[in-house]
């Protein structure tokens, strides 16, 4: 049971079958809103902090609500951002190495990147003061840095006095995965100790002792990857609680014949002092068991995610039962997948509570431990919950002491909730999924976990999941596809504030705020709201907006409309859609091409259109003259029998919205062409309509205009005119002039005079008050803003 069948041995293809097959509800792969990062900076919605234009190769990031600030730990520097806008205030702190420890460095063998001091190591020892570790040109130092009593000290300094020696204490290479976590002045750490990282171990370090799992035991640790760490008590006896730390391994696998990775949940007891004449400054409660996160296909062949990439411990009210995160990768060379997994401490604790697993010998299968377990019961604490017979581990029974070592696995491996994945990601070629962080909302309908999960593109994923109890099947909105970057890094680091309603985001760009939520984006409509399902969101009768639970606010509470689970809007605003459609007139010259826009405010909505005559509407199926495209409809050669009126209409869960109705007018050529010309005579070559190709490139002004949409006829100032004219395209939006471009416009011919000096008008302001570099990317036209 503890070591399944694996998918090393499946093609890629049949393991997207595999999937494919699996009781995992379809869902959309389209956000619900996508926002770019100009556009998120716009909104006022995020904030970034760069360093001096330099990689900040953030390490570790620690969240302090009392002194209001961000630390983040990087390459050569310790920062102190502000929680109310990272991009202000900053305080900062050099910690290089020195020349002689670099050239030192170099001396081993080193290059010169890796010969600088990342900090990995970063704690709050207690109120006043931070632990920081860093490693120090292949030489770890640690030290304690002041951070003052309040918020209104200023002090951010290192204590130089307390800089000593970090050897076990911080890993030696930058690349090195380490994992720490500080309880009442432990700290407790996952790590490699040495120069040649041959020595993973668990340690905890206090002013006196330093307790660690075996050196060279293959057992207790065999190819770590250190990936989380949590202190978790068991119950009000603080003597019981225990560590918890999470990791990767390299294994035989049961055959013997591979390598393979599995996922581990390892734990000590907080109060384990280690053996008296055996086991002497080593842990006497280290136990491990496997985390699973796999799908069952058919066949009975699973299909598992055993690489951990990132944990999450959600924590809840008195802190013994937080609900645990894990997002995984397949270790597949030839398949990258990646899942989502939810376990509870129950079951956590149940698999630690359960049998020891047991071999005979390394080739062979393991079994469960069926013949006496000594007592105490190996891997339990010496507190008073388990009869305070013992007053410390040190009083442990050789027996017990001899058997915990030899059995540090237990035979039962930990399942998720609802035994699968909360989340799948198996598009072959998709993003690789490198962090999460995960937020507990209350909405009308009960509680969800909002999935926050970084990409290796600057990119923020928030997801909801749940599960349907009838289909016995997971559902996963993506609500919203955040780009937090102007450029493409992998993220690094994210930690959530809930009280601040506030993400941050570290990746080598810089470190990112943004608001969990942005609800007025939905649109404002009772139907808009609710097919958005965000559980941040409802309608209160006027407009989309933050959502709180009954007694959080009870003055003057409205009725909220919310519907997360199923977003049914024709139940929930029954009655309450305005006809808020919007008129419109476009005109079209004969024989031309002409769009007619309409792009729904939601990704997840399908467009359809009809063109109406009399009291009819008749469904406009795609022809050889007529295209549907993600902007709208386009004619490729209009006629005089296609004017008439056009209906733009919306589905989305079941949900038909009218958008837009457009009446397209259809100009005889020759009159036109009359038009243009006087307009162009009147205001000189110079300001003549401009085709443009790219959306920094100009223009072609040698192009004849050939598509008008304007709500008066042409004829009028051509400035005007040409300003329509760039709306009609979508000048802001690359990919879409783009995409118009190739369908009907520039030929090669015409794209080659284009030339760059075309500047967005709109946003080049803005961008520039708000300390930004301008970008050529203006906001994208949405209907009924
Ligand atoms: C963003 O903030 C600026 C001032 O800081 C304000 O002028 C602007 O209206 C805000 N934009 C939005 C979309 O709220
Ligand atoms: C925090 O720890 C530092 C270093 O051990 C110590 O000097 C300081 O007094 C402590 N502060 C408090 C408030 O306990
Ligand atoms: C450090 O050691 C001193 C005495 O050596 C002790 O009083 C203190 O409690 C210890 N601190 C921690 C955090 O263990
Ligand atoms: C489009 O319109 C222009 C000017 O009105 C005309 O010269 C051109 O021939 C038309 N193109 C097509 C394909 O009919
Ligand atoms: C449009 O094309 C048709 C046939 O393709 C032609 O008969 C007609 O004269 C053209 N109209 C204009 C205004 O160019």
């Amino acid at each position: 049971m503890a070591e399944c069948i694996r998918d090393e041995y499946l093609t890629p293809m049949l393991l997207y079958l595999v999937l494919l097959g699996t009781a995992h509800a379809a869902h959309s792969i389209y956000p619900r809103i996508r926002l770019s990062h100009n556009e998120l900076w716009q909104l006022n919605r995020t904030w970034v902090f760069q360093a001096h234009g330099a990689s900040l190769q953030p390490q570790t990031m620690v969240l302090d609500e009392g002194h209001e600030r961000l630390y983040v730990g990087a390459k050569n520097t310790l920062f102190s951002l502000s929680l109310d806008q990272v991009n202000t205030h900053h305080r900062e702190i050099q910690w290089a190495s020195t020349e002689s420890q670099i050239e030192e460095c170099l001396m081993k063998g080193r290059e010169k990147p890796e010969c600088a001091n990342y900090i990995k190591v970063l704690q709050q020892f207690n109120h006043t003061h931070l632990l920081v570790c860093g490693t120090g040109a292949f030489n770890p130092v640690c030290a304690q840095v002041r951070i003052g009593h309040s918020r209104q000290d200023r002090l951010f300094a290192l204590e130089e006095d307390s800089v000593t020696s970090g050897r076990g204490r911080c890993p030696y290479n930058p690349k090195s995965p380490c994992t720490s976590t500080l309880s009442r002045g432990e700290l407790y750490i996952g790590l490699y100790t040495d120069y040649w990282e041959n020595d993973g171990a668990l340690c905890r370090l206090n002013n006196q002792t330093y307790t660690r799992t075996e050196r060279d035991d293959r057992q207790q640790l065999s190819g770590p990857k250190f990936v989380g760490s949590a202190v978790i008590p068991d119950n009000d006896d603080r003597d019981d609680d225990k560590v918890y730390f999470f990791f990767t391994e390299r294994e035989m696998d049961a055959e013997g014949l591979n390598k393979a990775v599995y996922t581990r949940v390892g734990r000590v007891c907080a109060n384990d002092q280690g053996g008296q004449r055996m086991l002497v400054n080593r842990w006497s409660s280290f136990l491990k068991t496997r985390l699973i996160c796999s799908v069952a296909g058919p066949n009975g062949i699973d299909t598992h995610f055993d690489d951990l990439e990132d944990v999450f411990v959600l924590k809840n009210k008195d802190g013994k039962n937080p609900e645990i995160f894990g997002l995984f990768s397949t270790t597949s060379a030839v398949f990258k997948g990646y899942a989502v997994c939810v376990y509870n401490m129950d079951d956590i604790r149940a698999a630690f509570n359960g049998p020891f697993a047991y071999r005979e010998k390394p080739e062979h299968r393991w079994t469960p431990y069926e013949d006496r377990v000594p007592y105490p019961r190996p891997g339990s604490c010496a507190s008073k919950v388990n009869g305070g017979g013992f007053s410390s581990s040190k009083e442990f029974p050789d027996e017990v002491l001899r058997f915990v070592r030899s059995h540090p696995v237990m035979h039962s491996p930990v399942l998720p909730r609802h035994r699968r994945p909360v989340l799948l990601q198996t598009e072959p070629g998709g993003r690789k999924l490198t962090q999460i962080a995960v937020d507990r909302v209350q909405a009308q309908d009960g509680h969800y976990h909002v999935l926050y999960i970084g990409t290796d593109d600057s990119v923020v994923l928030k997801v909801i999941t749940f599960y349907n109890k009838d289909t016995d099947t997971m559902e996963e909105v993506l609500l919203e596809e955040l780009q937090l970057f102007k450029v493409s890094a992998p993220i690094r680091e994210m930690i959530i504030s809930p009280k601040r309603q506030q993400l941050y985001v570290g990746s080598e760009a810089g470190v990112a705020q943004v608001r969990l939520h942005q609800c007025d984006l939905y649109g404002s409509e009772c139907a808009d709201c609710c097919l958005a399902r965000d559980p941040y969101c409802a309608w209160d009768g006027l407009t989309c907006s933050r959502f709180y639970p009954a007694g959080v606010y009870t003055k003057s509470r409205r009725f909220r409309r919310q519907d997360v689970r199923h977003g049914n809007a024709v139940q929930l605003c029954n009655g309450l859609q305005i006809d808020g459609s919007e008129e419109r007139s476009v005109y079209g010259v004969e024989n031309n091409s002409t769009l007619l826009e309409c792009v729904p405010r939601s990704l997840q909505a399908k467009v359809l259109w009809f063109f109406q005559t009399g009291g009819e509407k008749q469904e406009v199926r795609d022809d050889e003259r007529v295209i549907t495209i993600s902007h709208g409809l386009l004619f490729l050669h209009v006629r005089s029998s296609d004017a008439g009126v056009y209906v733009c209409q919306t589905v989305e869960h079941g949900y038909v919205n009218t958008l837009l109705r457009i009446t397209l007018h259809v100009l005889r050529g020759e009159r036109v062409e009359s038009t243009i010309h006087r307009a162009n005579d009147e205001e000189g070559e110079k300001s003549a309509p401009p085709c443009h190709s790219s959306s920094d490139a100009p223009p072609d002004p040698s192009l004849s205009p050939r598509v008008l949409v304007t709500s008066s006829i042409p004829g009028r100032h051509s400035r005007l005119w040409y300003k329509e004219f760039l709306k009609l395209i979508g000048y802001g939006d690359a990919q879409r002039v783009a995409e118009y471009c190739e369908k009907v416009w520039c030929t090669d011919k015409k794209r080659k005079k284009t030339k760059k000096r075309f500047v967005s008008p709109g946003g080049e302001k803005r961008w520039k008050e708000r300390g930004e570099e301008n970008s050529n990317r203006a906001p994208r036209h949405t209907l009924g803003t």
